[in-house]
């Protein structure tokens, strides 16, 4: 496993935008769909390479934005499938490994089936105290701090940070230490824009399906590097 020095800082919360699988596929000379369905493996590794360092406590990760509805329906239909599927198959190692599984974002607008498979799992992890997964889908980060706002406002008090950041899909998770966003584009695209606001950005050329725990250690490695002052000296 990656040795750390003791002085390094690593990251607490780390998110990825997942990105290029269809660009993958087409490199391959593949059908794009299969690098959707390589995402989804690479997500899966991740997640357990994730769990053997402690230090990181939250991952987050962008599977379907707001935007994405507007992508053809067979194409929309094969992503859920690989949600179904993937959450499904987890469930067990989610429970052996104290992962704590939660879905950010309006589930209403998917499948029936789909938001049980998506509640089920987080319910039965959600007492977990291990790394907490939190799967960005039907997400948008403007729609999420509108609801936060609007859940927040019930109270009629005037709004704290705090009050704001507990009402929002990631619930008790701290701001964003470390974004990485795969092949190449450089951009947030409306994720986590609240707890984005003093995030170290890692860009890497390297499609989603391709991105292991090498990469994951070469991404770590720089944001032990660098200097953070949020906004101070
Ligand atoms: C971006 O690549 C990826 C997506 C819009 C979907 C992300 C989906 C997965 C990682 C797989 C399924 C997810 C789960 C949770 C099982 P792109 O399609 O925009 O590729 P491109 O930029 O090369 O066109």
């Amino acid at each position: 496993m990656f040795k750390k020095k003791k002085e390094l800082k690593f990251p607490t919360h780390i998110a990825f935008i997942m990105d290029g699988n269809r660009r993958w596929a087409v490199a391959h000379g593949l059908n794009k769909m299969l690098g959707h369905r390589q995402g989804a493996v690479a997500l899966k590794n991740l997640v357990e390479d994730l769990c053997e360092i402690p230090e990181i406590k939250f991952a987050s990760f962008f599977a379907f934005s707001t935007e994405n509805w507007k992508r053809d329906q067979s194409e929309i239909d094969y992503i859920f499938q690989l949600v179904r599927e993937m959450i499904d198959e987890s469930e067990e190692k989610y429970v052996k490994k104290n992962i704590k599984f939660v879905p950010m974002g309006d589930l209403t607008r998917f499948p029936q089936d789909m938001q049980e498979i998506l509640v089920r799992v987080r319910e039965k992890t959600k007492a977990n105290t291990g790394l907490v997964v939190n799967l960005a889908l039907n997400y948008g980060g403007r729609a999420d701090i509108i609801q936060a706002a609007n859940k927040a406002f019930e109270s009629g008090q005037p709004l704290t940070e705090e009050d704001l950041r507990k009402n929002l899909y990631a619930g008790d998770a701290p701001d964003i230490d470390l974004l990485v966003r795969t092949s190449g584009e450089e951009r947030i695209s409306n994720f986590m824009l609240f707890h984005l606001a003093y995030s170290e950005l890692y860009f890497t050329k390297t499609y989603w399906p391709d991105f292991g725990k090498k990469e994951l250690f070469k991404a770590i490695e720089s944001f032990t590097k660098r200097e953070r002052r949020f906004g101070g000296k």
